[in-house]
């Protein structure tokens, strides 16, 4: 393209500094109207940062940003809003009490002609029409606390597109949506490509980033490595300029036998409109891979079997001993831990140090006699899996809360495995972890597998399931609908299982509706 081309946006020289970090030295970029930019970087490469001092929420420490032309100034995310810059932001915080309408137009909420009193029934008519616009059936009155991470997830999505912004911002949009939710969102992306807008895409999924990317530029501890045409890069090439070190995505090799002992047996459990008739082994030393569509129950199970979702009825075995488990606390003292993606839910405590979050479960475990907590062996147990899992933090002591939003993921890990649990099951464990990580969390899944801890993995990632599972077990709406030993397992025979089209003819697209 010609040197007159107007850019929807330019940052010039943008550097940011944290007390004691930068975070970001001289980045520039350019992004074209009617693109989708996607920007790539390993967790903590800055690039949430970049966006949130584009979107005003954080100011630069230097730098400029320039609007169709204009150098801009912005003290708020409202100046942001204002000049056409809105965001989707990595971490969702809805707030629970507000109804899905009153969330999407806070702040800028209908009123009466000439008065300040708010006209809801305007309001949850355009809000139905949103809704409708994502393809989402829910009644705009419904409080925020009462959706799925899915459908909050859609909502902001259609919070930010509300604004007709030239610029959206899209910080790890698909983290919690289904496929065809992913579909939904890619077609409301070609719309606004053909309205001349421009999209600013973060994501770690590559095959999402091909399908969707006009330019990727790539961002490396803070520095700008540079942009490329998506149809002139490999993804190999990709990840070199991300990782700037040899990385092969490879899935450790597992040399430890499965061992005969059945730690984890369930039994037709069930749960009214969830799930049916559930029945499977875990012995130690096994990694259990579920596999299926999102919403076909493999979360609400795992919830069960922690204690965390009541059961209608069936039976859970831990080495033989039939058990029942009421709540999270009980899961635990069975040692059992669930690890998922949903960082809030977890229960890291944002302004809590690194350190801090990670003993949090496991303090007992430091102490010496009665009280005395050996803070000597807690710091270097810390300091352990922060070395081992590679977190990028400043230190022990930085809040978990200004950590990356993938490295906080690690500290989740970190926090669980500390508890040494025997029947360890992970749902969605690598969401919004960069591949060079994801490569570290398998190794480390394969290590406590060889150590004898039984294992379930759950994965909406085919290649993570087939990497790493002796055994594949298939849901379909609620149901197991087949298991497949590693040997014979393939995507498609997945696939098949999962949307239930094994013993049927696909007669057209969708068939499993
Ligand atoms: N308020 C803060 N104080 C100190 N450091 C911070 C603060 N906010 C962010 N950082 C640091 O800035 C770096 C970049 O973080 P950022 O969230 O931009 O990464 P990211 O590229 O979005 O990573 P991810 O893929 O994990 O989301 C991280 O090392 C993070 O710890
Ligand atoms: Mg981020």
């Amino acid at each position: 393209m010609s040197d007159q081309t107007v850019y929807s946006l330019e940052m010039r020289n943008i550097s940011k500094t944290y007390p004691g970090v930068q975070v970001l030295h001289n980045v520039s970029l350019k992004l074209r109207p009617g693109t989708v930019h996607v920007l790539m970087g390993e967790n903590g490469a800055g690039k949430s940062t970049l966006m949130k001092i584009i979107a005003g929420i954080v100011q630069p420490t230097s730098g400029d940003i320039v609007l169709f032309g204009k150098k801009v100034k912005f003290n708020s995310p409202r100046d942001g809003l204002r000049h056409g810059i809105s965001m989707i932001h990595q971490e969702l915080s809805p707030i629970p009490d507000m109804t899905i309408a009153e969330n999407l137009f806070l702040g800028r909420e209908h009123q009466y002609k000439g008065t300040f009193v708010i006209h809801y029934k305007k309001m949850n008519e355009e809000a139905a029409k949103l809704l409708s616009g994502i393809g989402l059936k829910i009644d705009p009155g419904t409080k925020m606390r009462d959706l799925t991470v899915a459908e909050t997830q859609m909502v902001e999505i259609a919070k930010a597109i509300s604004y007709n912004s030239d610029i959206i911002i899209m910080d790890e949009p698909t983290s919690a949506i289904t496929d065809r939710e992913v579909e939904t969102l890619f077609s409301l992306i070609n719309q606004l490509k053909s309205q001349n807008k421009s999209i600013i895409y973060i994501s770690h999924k590559m095959d999402e980033i091909y399908r969707i990317a006009d330019e990727i530029s790539v961002l490396r501890d803070g520095h700008y490595i540079g942009t490329y045409a998506a149809s002139q890069i490999t993804p190999d090439q990709l990840i070199n300029k991300m990782v700037d070190r040899e990385l092969k995505e490879v899935f450790p090799e597992k040399k430890a036998k499965v061992s005969q002992e059945v730690v984890l047996k369930v039994k037709n459990l069930s749960h009214s409109k969830k799930f049916r008739d559930i029945s499977f082994e875990v012995r130690a030393g096994e990694i259990v891979g579920i596999a299926g569509l999102m919403g076909s129950g493999r979360t609400e199970v795992v919830e069960s079997i922690f204690g965390i979702r009541p059961l209608d009825s069936g039976e859970i075995y831990i080495r033989g001993t039939k058990v029942k488990i009421r709540n999270a606390k009980e899961a635990i003292r069975h040692r059992i831990a669930l690890i998922t993606e949903d960082r809030k839910q977890q229960g890291l405590i944002l302004p809590l140090s690194v350190k801090d979050n990670m003993t949090l479960l496991s303090l007992k475990d430091f102490q010496r006699g009665k009280i005395i907590i050996d803070r000597k062996k807690e710091q270097s147990k810390a300091k352990e899996y922060v070395s081992s899992l590679k977190i990028k933090t400043a230190g022990l002591q930085q809040s978990v809360g200004s950590l990356s939003g993938g490295n906080q993921q690690k500290v989740v890990l970190a926090k669980w495995l500390m508890k040494a649990p025997e029947i360890l099951i992970f749902d969605e464990p690598t969401r919004g972890v960069d591949i060079g990580a994801k490569a570290e969390i398998y190794k480390l899944i394969a290590d406590l597998a060889e150590q004898g801890v039984a294992i379930i993995l759950i994965s909406s990632e085919l290649p993570e399931v087939l990497g790493m599972s002796d055994r594949i077990i298939v849901f379909h709406e609620g149901k197991i609908s087949g298991e497949l030993q590693k040997q014979e397992a393939t995507q498609e025979k997945i696939m098949k299982l999962a949307t239930g089209t094994n013993n049927r003819e696909v007669t057209s697209v969708g068939v499993n509706e």
